[in-house]
């Protein structure tokens, strides 16, 4: 058991502020404009009952706009219908990931034939088509003003695009959007589908008796890459069981860790392997070199993680252990259906979380350098910001730490003109355990030294994934 000075991180935030100035330390770049839009599970308690898990969290947005040399700071609950029937009812009425609403034995049947999906943005905001959206892992976008912060309702796919579950870690390349949904049913599939200039086609589909979870895919110039780890479930029972949706899955080393890999344009299966088993929230990156595809992933032996994030072990102060190796798993090409029995190999000694990089010019592609979190020796929680080189093995690892500090995801924001893909800056959220508040740290992205930090008045609680945007009311692509 630790000390648990970042339980703060795990405690409901309710008050919303409206471009509140922010007092600096330091000098932000003078480039540095747009606006950093996140989001995180914010409120944790709805009438009597509390939320089993730190994924369940009622979404709250969370911006940071820049403009010559200064930062204001809004934030807003996310009006999904999650939120507003909590608001209107007083209780918990839609399922999350590991809890779900009180129901009578009559609302339990109806729920099957009349589910009623979670729209919680609390994952990540990101482009999709050409929209700025809040998601969660279903189908159910929600599109929101980007300097209001209000909630525009629900981005519709495509009737053809159908399915219960998605990601909400698209990718882009600049020219199209990428996603999937996975369909349940008898015969499920997982359903790739591409997105030009906001309409959705499906690209390919892939049959699946058990779908597996999960939480993101790779994509490389030509390729999609789906990687099925062996944490899978029964459509049957998902629909049935009355349980929690995570809680349907099962584990099954025996299946390995099987890869495959989608033509971008054609949709068609290029190259299948599979190797051990293990278990994984993110993809980093995938690139095509020498006849394979590498795939770059932060690889859990097992999903152990699922039960360790939840909500009241975190607050108690029980480790998070939330970091995974960084692993290579290369898939050769032109083998046709035949599918090849591959081995990851690990890149660095240490393990990360929340990995990102030079996402706008080396998605897809060769790359050198990424950053994440880290939880130092002693820390039950994320304490570190993580720079790593790929170019030597195993990979050197630079890090950022302070006392009672924890650190967020450190976006990158490449500095105008350059070129490199480590010149620019980090942005990451960090609660400060001494002062009870968060603040906005900026960092050197070659050196992690610090620019700057831009302090909240108040705690905004562990979060997941955003991204900055250099013009977020015409956001052709992510950097
Ligand atoms: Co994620």
């Amino acid at each position: 058991m630790q000390v648990n000075e970042y339980a703060l991180g795990f405690t409901s935030l309710n008050e919303e502020v409206d471009a509140q100035s922010l007092p600096i330390t330091g000098e932000l770049p003078a480039w540095l404009s747009g606006s950093l839009l996140r989001t995180a599970p914010t409120r944790y308690e709805v009438g009597e009952r509390t939320y089993t898990h730190w994924f369940d969290g009622l979404a709250m947005l969370h911006a940071f706009s820049f403009e010559a040399g200064a930062v204001s700071y809004s934030n807003r609950f996310l009006h999904s219908r999650n939120f507003c029937e909590a608001e209107a009812k007083g209780r918990i009425s839609r399922s999350e990931f590991m809890t779900d609403p009180c129901r009578t034995l009559f609302g339990r049947v109806m729920s099957v034939f009349f589910p009623k999906p979670t729209e919680n943005g609390n994952v990540n905001v990101t482009v999709l088509g050409d929209q700025i959206v809040a998601l969660t892992e279903t189908p159910m976008p929600i599109r929101f003003d980007t300097r209001t912060l209000s909630s525009l309702g629900r981005l519709k796919y495509d009737r053809a695009v159908k399915g219960q579950i998605s990601t909400a870690h698209p990718h882009h390349d600049g020219i199209s959007g990428y996603s999937y949904v996975i369909h349940m049913k008898r015969r499920s599939v997982y359903r790739f589908f591409v997105d030009e200039g906001g309409h959705q086609r499906v690209l390919a589909e892939l049959p699946v008796k058990e779908p597996s979870y999960l939480h993101s895919f790779g994509m490389s110039e030509n390729y999609l890459i789906l990687a099925e780890f062996p944490l899978r479930v029964h459509p049957l029972r998902l629909a049935l069981s009355g349980k929690p949706f995570i809680t349907n899955y099962r584990w099954h080393p025996e299946l390995g860790t099987v890869f495959t890999v989608v033509n971008k344009k054609t949709g068609k299966v290029e190259a299948r392997a599979k190797a051990p088993a293990c278990f994984c929230f993110h993809h980093v990156n995938a690139f095509e070199v020498d006849g394979a595809v590498h795939v770059d992933l932060l690889a859990y032996p097992d999903p152990g993680i699922i039960d360790r994030l939840k909500l009241d072990p975190l607050r108690a102060g029980n480790s998070g252990d939330a970091v995974a190796a960084l692993h290579r798993f290369s898939i050769p090409l032109g083998r046709g259906e035949q599918v090849s029995e591959i081995t990851g190999q690990q890149l660095c000694p240490t393990s990360l979380e929340l990995p990102r990089f030079d996402y706008g010019r080396r998605a897809g592609k060769p790359y050198r350098v990424l950053w994440g979190v880290g939880q130092g020796e002693g820390s039950g929680w994320w304490d570190t910001i993580l720079r790593l080189d790929l170019t030597t093995f195993p990979a050197p690892v630079q890090q950022w730490q302070e006392a009672g500090c924890y650190p967020g995801e450190p976006v990158f924001v490449p500095r105008p003109g350059g070129t490199a893909e480590d010149d620019g800056i980090l942005l990451s959220v960090v609660l400060n355990s001494n002062t009870g508040t968060s603040f906005l740290l900026v960092l050197d992205a070659v050196s992690l030294s610090e620019v700057a930090r831009a302090a909240v008045p108040h705690h905004i609680p562990f979060g997941f994934h955003g991204n900055h945007f250099s013009n977020p009311t015409n956001p052709s692509q992510l950097q």
